[in-house]
């Protein structure tokens, strides 16, 4: 008995999940109950060199051609983007084929959709390789942690972004010479606009906070910011106030509203998540009575992400075995609103460019206090002639309050530049 797979999309993915199925192949049978084999691939390109034995394994250029084939049971999309792929992904299930895709940018825009079609067809879409590349948070979510009613996630989930930002902090280069060595290394694609602008962890973060608050999270309600305007002398004062800077996607669920937001902040660098280096990536989730659960990998690569599709594909053949109805319903039905972000709360640095001269700090203060915004702290650099940098750390406040107070103090004579406002997270809402 074996259960047949087409993969659609023979790139860096495609390549691993299949180099994973042939090497791996009796581990793979053992956990699935049965040998899981591929029947045919699908690429326009054929005359890249991959490295494999292909010779079992039929080739065509045409993925419809594998989902109209009765023998296929499970379709592997890895063809990315949201045009094309969307469709193979309906025309697999409505021909009565299993999904196994990566694709984030796609869960994430069309999931609803997609699920209802998977449902309607009673068949599955697994996921796995699109958040975290190789590490399982996707089947701990539905496995291990699923009786735990998850209620924050904080998660470092490009390792583009988390590379560039470890460079910066740990060598001091500028953001643009760090991400040309990330392209020339191969960790950054030629175009990085997704990574780089945190739209790749939006994705991401949709799709966890969704199964984990069991509510549809619409991707263009989902405050995206990324990384372009990060500069070296900022990390080096959070790493001197305690903090180091990370990418973070945040989500919490706050009872009738989410919180789901994508932005550079500060962290204590005490925390796990502060020791995340380089293209390594950690989802870290908070639940009531379980605590805190990290999970922790390689978020990229052909390899860690090839596994996360194979480990789908033992699923899909365990559970051709023994066929369950399916109910996706909960987590693509709108139920909680997603909380504006001029009401979170957050503690804030602000850094400010001013003149060095009577009464400018007091003024800064004053309007901070003016709208409700408590200093924790003040550090005021040395001066570079009648300039010089302040940076205030400010106790948890509104976001609409700090906007409101930044456009007065930027207003203020003494004031010479636009202010740097990095949000900061201390993670520790839950003590355990
Ligand atoms: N481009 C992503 C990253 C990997 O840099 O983490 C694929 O999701």
């Amino acid at each position: 008995m074996a259960y047949r797979v087409g993969v659609i999309g023979f790139g860096t993915v495609g390549s691993g999940a299949v180099k994973v199925l042939l090497e791996n192949r009796s581990q793979v049978a053992r956990r699935a109950g049965m040998d899981v084999a591929v029947s045919s691939i699908a690429d326009l390109d054929w005359e890249t060199d991959r490295g494999l034995d292909l010779s079992q394994i039929k080739k065509s250029t045409d993925g419809w051609e594998l989902i109209r084939d009765p023998e296929i049971e499970g379709v592997v999309e890895l063809v990315g983007g949201t045009t094309i792929a969307k469709e193979f992904v309906i025309g697999a299930l409505e021909n009565g084929k299993d999904v196994v895709t990566a694709n984030k940018a796609l869960l994430a825009a069309c999931g609803p959709e997609l699920f209802s079609i998977a449902a309607k067809n009673q068949r599955k879409i697994h996921f796995e390789g699109s958040v975290g590349g190789g590490i399982p948070i996707i089947q701990s979510l539905y496995g291990g942690l699923a009786s735990a009613q998850i209620n924050e996630i904080y998660a470092i989930i490009n390792g583009t972004s988390n590379y560039i930002l470890t460079e910066m902090q740990e060598y001091g280069h500028p953001f643009d010479t760090v991400l040309k060595e990330a392209q020339n290394l191969g960790y950054a694609e030629l175009d990085p606009t997704y990574d780089v602008e945190g739209v790749d962890a939006a994705h991401k973060i949709t799709i966890l906070a969704s199964i984990c608050f069991n509510t549809q999270v619409n991707l263009n309600e989902v405050y995206t910011q990324g990384i372009r305007d990060i500069t070296v002398e900022d990390i080096q004062f959070g790493e001197t106030l305690g903090y180091r800077l990370k990418l973070l996607a945040i989500a919490k669920d706050l009872g009738n509203e989410v919180e789901v937001r994508v932005h550079p902040t500060f962290i204590p660098k005490n925390r796990h998540l502060a020791s995340v280096s380089g293209v390594f990536n950690a989802v870290n989730t908070y639940a009531e009575g379980l605590g805190s659960t990290i999970l922790y990998g390689r978020g990229a690569g052909d390899l860690p992400t090839g596994h996360a599709v194979v480990s789908d594909l033992i699923q899909c053949a365990q559970d051709s075995l023994a066929r369950r109805p399916i109910d996706y319903s909960n987590f693509y039905t709108p139920r909680k609103s997603l909380r504006p972000m001029s009401d979170i709360i957050a503690e804030y640095y602000l850094r400010f460019l001013v003149e060095d001269r009577p009464g400018v700090l007091a003024k800064i203060a004053g309007v901070l206090g003016d709208h409700n915004i408590s200093i924790l702290s003040v550090l005021q650099l040395e001066s570079e002639g009648s300039q010089c940098p302040v940076v205030f750390m400010t106790h948890e406040a509104r976001e609409g309050d700090v906007l409101h107070a930044l456009e007065h103090i930027e207003n203020l004579d003494v004031v010479l530049a636009p202010a740097k406002r990095i949000r900061i997270e201390k993670m520790n809402s839950r003590k355990n």
